[in-house]
């Protein structure tokens, strides 16, 4: 067998920083070295501020992708139904994958979710599910197979081996100041969901100022590396580019989310929640083959039985009452109008100073935090009129959640027509 080559650390660090591309060889050394504590994490801090500097190309982000994956296990999770799956960049209020998995398992899809807890201000799906009672988020890879096979759907944590090198890096990155560099984003996202063995993929990739990606531009390059990292990996992958300047449906926080997601799963809840959740559906069938209504499965009400099993098949009672907080703290209009903006980074802020969120990753969220937007932008409202209402157990906290909310909102005559949230789709096909 040929002995691998090994290289020394500040030579690649060099290349990098001279604005040279990395060979294949170098990112599979580096990666591996790094992942078995041979490099640094000094000179890993280097190489990713050179990475966040100088860039990489599609075919070096494709090769650190491989050798993300190539770091830890991959799963199989295929069975008798297509495997499809979806992720998020994740934004304020996204709780689309607690109604979209039940969905499209509803409609004969197998939806693997191995998902993440909340850090900084966008929730963390698991938090969100926490606040159902007895609901446990720690799965065997068998008890996943069997889930998939028997329901249809899974959410739970990712097991400790998918890519343990992005565990490592990603943890680097949030000290070092180089988390926002697209290359180490997509291969960091596409590491994962490659190693849990997808067979095609749905990316909801967000951008306004609720989203990592602030701008449509900076979002659709974001979408283009992430689909093309997806089909050179054989994974047809599909973006949609969605906006993120105002929180996703009402509720944000915790078991608000799943209140809101359970009345969009029985025919209801927000507009906006309904419309995305829809149009993901649509393009995971399309991924898996399927060509069953989404719109049609969720107001026959089997998505909402497919729920209540996926929930009980983890322990949770879908039935059980969810978490109150102790104190709510109601926010109303300073004027009569139309709620011209609601700023999702202003609410984010707010919701996770409330409990909802965590600033280090040990710490615990409160399940009944969060904020509820009883008004969208477009909304007539009338001075006096609750806007928000702010929830927690912890009333201190409300203080930080108004200055969070300051500049926030704001009340015009009239508004501008709102815009849809699906701004563009990228499909990358294998
Ligand atoms: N999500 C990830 O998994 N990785 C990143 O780098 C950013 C968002």
């Amino acid at each position: 067998m040929e002995t691998p080559r090994s290289f020394a650390a500040v030579d690649v660090i060099r290349a990098k920083r001279d604005g040279g591309r990395l060979t294949d060889e170098q990112i599979d050394w580096v990666v591996d070295a790094y992942t078995r504590g041979v490099v640094a994490e000094e000179q890993m801090s280097a190489l990713a501020m050179a990475i966040f500097l100088r860039g990489m190309d599609t075919a070096e982000i494709s090769r650190w992708t491989r050798a993300m994956i190539e770091s830890g296990e991959r799963l199989s999770l295929a069975g008798s139904r297509p495997t499809v799956d979806k992720h998020s960049t994740g934004g304020v209020g996204d709780k689309i994958t607690l109604p979209l998995a039940p969905l499209v398992a509803a409609c004969g899809a197998a939806v693997p979710q191995l998902s993440g807890r909340g850090l900084g201000h966008t929730g963390g799906t698991l938090d969100k599910l926490e606040s159902i009672p007895g609901w446990r988020a720690a799965l065997s890879t068998s008890e996943i197979q069997a889930q998939l096979e028997d329901v249809g759907a899974v959410v739970c944590a990712a097991t400790s081996g998918l890519a343990p090198a992005d565990k490592k890096l990603y943890a680097l990155r949030d000290v070092t100041s180089t988390v926002e560099s697209i290359p180490l984003i997509a291969s960091s996202i596409m590491s994962k969901k490659i190693a849990e063995g997808a067979s095609g993929l749905v990316l909801d990739v967000k951008f306004g100022s609720g989203a990592f990606m602030k701008t449509l531009d900076q979002a659709r390059t974001l979408a283009s590396t992430l689909t093309s990292i997806g089909v050179d990996h054989g994974v047809p992958t599909t973006a949609l580019l969605t906006d993120m300047n105002v929180p996703l449906g009402r509720a944000v926080g915790n078991a608000v989310e799943v209140a809101e997601s359970v009345e969009v799963l029985q025919g209801g809840g927000p507009s906006d929640v309904v419309e995305l959740t829809v149009a993901l559906a649509r393009e995971m069938l399309a991924l898996a083959g399927i060509s069953a209504d989404p719109a049609a499965v969720l107001a026959s009400g089997e998505a909402y039985e497919t729920w209540c099993r996926m929930i009980s098949a983890q322990g949770g009672d879908p039935s059980a009452p969810l978490p109150t907080p102790a104190h709510v703290h109601t926010v109303v209009a300073p004027a009569s109008g139309v709620l011209a903006s609601l700023d999702a980074y202003a609410v984010g802020v707010a919701a996770w100073r409330l409990g909802a969120g965590r600033a280090r990753k040990e710490d615990p969220v409160q399940a009944a935090a969060g904020v509820l937007c009883l008004a969208k932008p477009g909304s007539a409202v009338t001075e006096g009129e609750p806007l928000l209402e702010l929830h927690t157990d912890t009333p201190d906290a409300v203080p930080a959640a108004l200055e969070a909310l300051e500049g926030g909102f704001s009340i015009a005559s009239a508004a501008a027509a709102p815009e849809p949230i699906v701004r563009e789709t990228i499909r990358g096909t294998v």
